[in-house]
């Protein structure tokens, strides 16, 4: 499934020249999205190689969210939100981390992730890995365990996978 995953999004996958600013290339996924078998073949993609094998599934707002919460009732397990600040309501821990220009921060509920929960991370891109770090990092501070970081597609010219290290890293396509 995998191989075709990643025709599909070589199809359904746009890009936008300088958007959000100049020079940069964005990966515009509303045409993935807008489909809807080529929506449900990325989806058992991303959940296939875990099912059984976690307990709940992380998205990160707000693309993340769009994936990651078919994939969570793909393996009939929970969902649970990453949010930028001052969205979640209850009370939450935080991680900041830099961008190229700034920074970011983001929020888990503290009582989201039990101890020893093995949980999937998914995403739409993996690009500088800043997100995806952020959000193992406050897995494992709950105390819970990564199983791996699920995402449609991995940007090989950023460090994102250097960046998460020895985090398993589940890739539907490599551009
Ligand atoms: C994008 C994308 C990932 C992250 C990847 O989110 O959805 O979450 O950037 O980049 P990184 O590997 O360099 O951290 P964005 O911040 O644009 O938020 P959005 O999903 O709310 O648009």
């Amino acid at each position: 499934p995998q191989v075709s995953a990643s025709d599909t999004i070589t199809r359904l996958v746009r890009d936008i020249a300088d958007f959000p600013e100049p020079g940069v290339l964005f990966k515009d996924i509303t045409p993935l999205l807008a489909d809807a078998a080529g929506f449900a073949e990325v989806v058992e993609a991303l959940a296939e190689p875990y099912r059984g094998q976690v307990d709940v599934v992380l998205g990160i707002e707000a693309r993340g969210f769009i994936l990651a919460a078919p994939v969570a009732l793909a393996l009939g397990v929970g969902f649970v939100p990453v949010r930028k600040p001052g969205k979640l309501p209850h009370e939450t821990t935080e991680i900041s981390y830099d961008l190229e220009y700034g920074s970011e921060t983001l929020q888990l509920h503290t009582d989201a992730i039990g101890a020893g929960s093995r949980v999937l991370v998914v995403d739409d891109v993996l690009a500088t890995g800043g997100t995806a770090r952020a959000a193992v990092d406050l897995v494992e501070r709950a105390g819970g365990t990564i199983a791996a970081v699920a995402v449609l597609m991995e940007l090989s010219f950023l460090p994102g996978r250097e960046v998460l290290g020895d985090v398993p890293l589940h890739v539907l396509h490599t551009f």
